[in-house]
């Protein structure tokens, strides 16, 4: 489906929820199309790039339509490697803990990363003239999603100092391809350092305004909920809407219930700070978090993509479980427990990750 690998694991078909496998995920810096994750709240509409537009209005001088030709002449190409996550990434932990009904069960691979071509989104809200009064972007989508009653566009908003800011892009491309129906062709905004769920696809709207969207998917879903909040009868006004992501990070080989022979093994995965975050250190340990190592960190593709790591282990004939915590620019760690973090929508789950797979003698 929507042409991806074999092994990806669809969470739903319709709408597709899919993300790739561990191993699929660790092969590359830039995650390549057939194995980039994909979240959808409705249908994935068909979009002919010739007649698509995009209003630009609102908070500004002049209202803009812009059509695909004249976005690429009009304004300057940026290429930005990006790492997008989406909020309910690593989820099935905290599912394990207490379930959470009616959310999927995503794993830690609903994070991937591209290189994105397009414009900076600062660059069109300039030519559109952002009045001072506008402290919020809007973005407007098409695909209509039965999450919300009634039914609803999709559709989500980050403050005016995001959208200002040049890694903001409304991408036509990602890693030197056509954007995918299924990734948001043919235009999509792309947010690094935030929750995947305010990279709007298929946008054809972007309005600048005093407060954020009205939209279902600012107002009400995305937002963090204590654990005893009934998500239906929340006062959501206190609570936050997520913006940035969270410092985070996972193995992904050796994969969880795999076998592995004994010896020297090299033991992989990522890890992820948001927004104006880097990582800075990446622990792994194999007694729980008793003791730890440090994993060697491979993060040169710029400030908003990932940061590969691995190490190489001398594992013994038993059952293992390799603990790993990152550590952001700003001194601080992941949290230790899932327990405490467990929340009724299931978000932003960034405690240390275990993973348990079986070592025997070769
Ligand atoms: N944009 C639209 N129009 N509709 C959607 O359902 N899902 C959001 C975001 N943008 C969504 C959307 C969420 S929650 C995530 S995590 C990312 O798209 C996923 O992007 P991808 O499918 O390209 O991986």
């Amino acid at each position: 489906m929507w042409e991806k690998r074999e092994d990806t694991i669809v969470h739903e078909v319709e709408p597709y929820n899919a993300e790739p496998s561990r191993a699929a995920l660790d092969r590359a810096l830039c995650t390549p199309i057939d194995t980039f994750y994909s979240r959808n709240h409705g249908p994935v509409p068909t979009i002919d790039a010739s007649t698509w537009r995009l209003k630009v209005d609102g908070l500004v001088d002049h209202e803009l339509e812009l059509d695909l030709p004249r976005l690429k002449a009009d304004f300057a190409h940026r290429e930005v490697v990006a790492t997008l996550q989406c909020a309910g990434a690593r989820r099935a932990d905290l599912v394990a803990i207490r379930d959470i009904p009616g959310e999927a069960p995503w794993g830690p691979c609903a994070t991937s990363t591209a290189r994105w071509a397009g414009v900076a989104l600062a660059d069109v809200l300039a030519a559109a003239g952002l009045q001072d009064a506008a402290a919020h972007v809007a973005f407007e989508a098409p695909d209509v999603s039965d999450h919300p009653t009634p039914p609803q566009c999709y559709g989500s908003s980050v403050t005016r100092r995001k959208a200002a800011s040049p890694e903001v892009l409304l991408a036509w491309a990602m890693n030197g391809e056509p954007l995918p129906a299924v990734h948001g062709g043919p235009v999509r905004v792309v947010v690094p350092g935030w929750i995947g769920a305010r990279s709007v696809k298929w946008v054809e709207r972007v309005t600048a305004r005093l407060d954020p969207s009205q939209n279902y998917f600012q107002q009400v879903a995305y937002r963090l909920l204590p654990a005893d909040a009934d998500p239906d009868h929340a006062d959501l006004d206190r609570m936050p809407m997520l913006s940035s992501v969270a410092l985070n990070s996972d193995t992904l080989v050796p994969a969880p219930a795999s076998v592995v022979p004994a010896g020297p093994t090299e033991v992989s995965g990522y890890a992820y700070a948001g927004d104006d975050r880097s990582v800075i250190r990446v622990d792994v340990s194999i007694d729980r978090g008793q003791s730890w190592r440090q994993a060697e960190l491979e993060q040169d593709a710029g400030d908003w993509a990932w940061c590969r790591w691995r190490t190489l282990i001398d594992l013994e004939p038993s059952a293992t479980t390799v603990t790993v915590r990152a550590w952001d620019s700003t001194g601080a760690a992941q949290p230790d427990t899932a327990a405490a973090l467990w929340n009724p929508k299931g978000y932003i789950n960034n405690a240390w990750s275990h993973t348990t797979f079986d070592v025997e003698a070769q």
